[in-house]
């Protein structure tokens, strides 16, 4: 059996119209990453953070997943429990395409984190009205996004899972950001082939075995029926 993990970062859901973090004028939807993605930027100016979620929450409710999520589902169904999908994405494309072995180590924009009892329900609407938590009542919601200083979801399953594979992809991120940016270098070290789809070569620390530059919607479902048919 071949074991598969696959990371994806902001690139695979580009095409789906999520913008990604890292564009060419080096903003976020307009604001610098540093003033909306950390714990302090939250403490400054918590109006500024929550309606800047809310706001991508609902654009990414008016997208739909595309050809390169469908394509990692069918993977999965193909394969089963053979394969991890682990995304830096907040957003929630891939289980909307219908990937159910996922890993949201960035968390996602579908969840609140109350800071006063440390629950984590499902949310559907906006924070900026500061509704309360379904657990304790106190209104201390924020976006269950893991921020730049935090500690991301779930990292020893995600390692478990890097060290033990046959095959590592990752799919649509800059590798700009740790310890994601680190997991293929790690899987490589315990001997995994390593394939890298993304629009251009990125900064890798260990180069790929396999590095395939373009679009996502087009890489992803051709690399996925390569796949396939390796296993018939
Ligand atoms: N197909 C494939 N790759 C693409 C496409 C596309 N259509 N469009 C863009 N890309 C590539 C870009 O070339 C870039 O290398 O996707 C990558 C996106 O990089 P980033 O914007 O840096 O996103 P990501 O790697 O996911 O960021 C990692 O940084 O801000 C934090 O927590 C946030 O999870 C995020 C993390």
């Amino acid at each position: 059996m071949t074991r598969i993990v696959v990371l994806t970062g902001a690139g695979i859901s580009a095409e789906s119209g999520v913008p990604t973090f890292r564009g060419a004028d080096g903003l976020w939807e307009g604001h610098r990453i540093e003033d909306v993605a950390t714990p302090e930027a939250y403490e400054r100016n918590p109006d500024t953070v929550l309606a800047f979620y809310d706001a991508r929450r609902r654009a990414v409710e008016a997208v739909a997943p595309n050809a390169a999520h469908r394509a990692l589902a069918r993977l999965e169904e193909a394969i089963g429990g053979d394969l991890l999908v682990v995304t830096q994405n907040v957003d929630d494309l891939h289980e909307r395409a219908g990937t159910r072995d996922l890993v949201h180590m960035h968390g996602e924009l579908r969840r609140a984190l109350c800071t006063g009892c440390g629950a984590r329900p499902g949310w559907e609407g906006d924070l900026i009205h500061r509704p309360p938590c379904p657990e304790c009542g106190e209104r201390m919601l924020r976006p269950d996004v893991v921020w730049f200083g935090e500690m991301p979801y779930d990292l020893d399953c995600i390692e478990n899972a890097v060290v033990a594979c046959d095959v590592f992809a990752s799919i649509g991120t800059s590798g700009s950001v740790y310890p994601a940016a680190g997991f293929a270098a790690l899987a490589a070290a315990f001997g995994a082939r390593t394939v890298e789809l993304n629009l251009e070569p990125s900064d890798a620390l260990v180069p790929f075995d396999d590095a395939r530059a373009g679009p996502a919607t087009e890489l992803v479902p051709a690399w996925v029926e390569e796949l396939i048919a390796a296993r018939t």
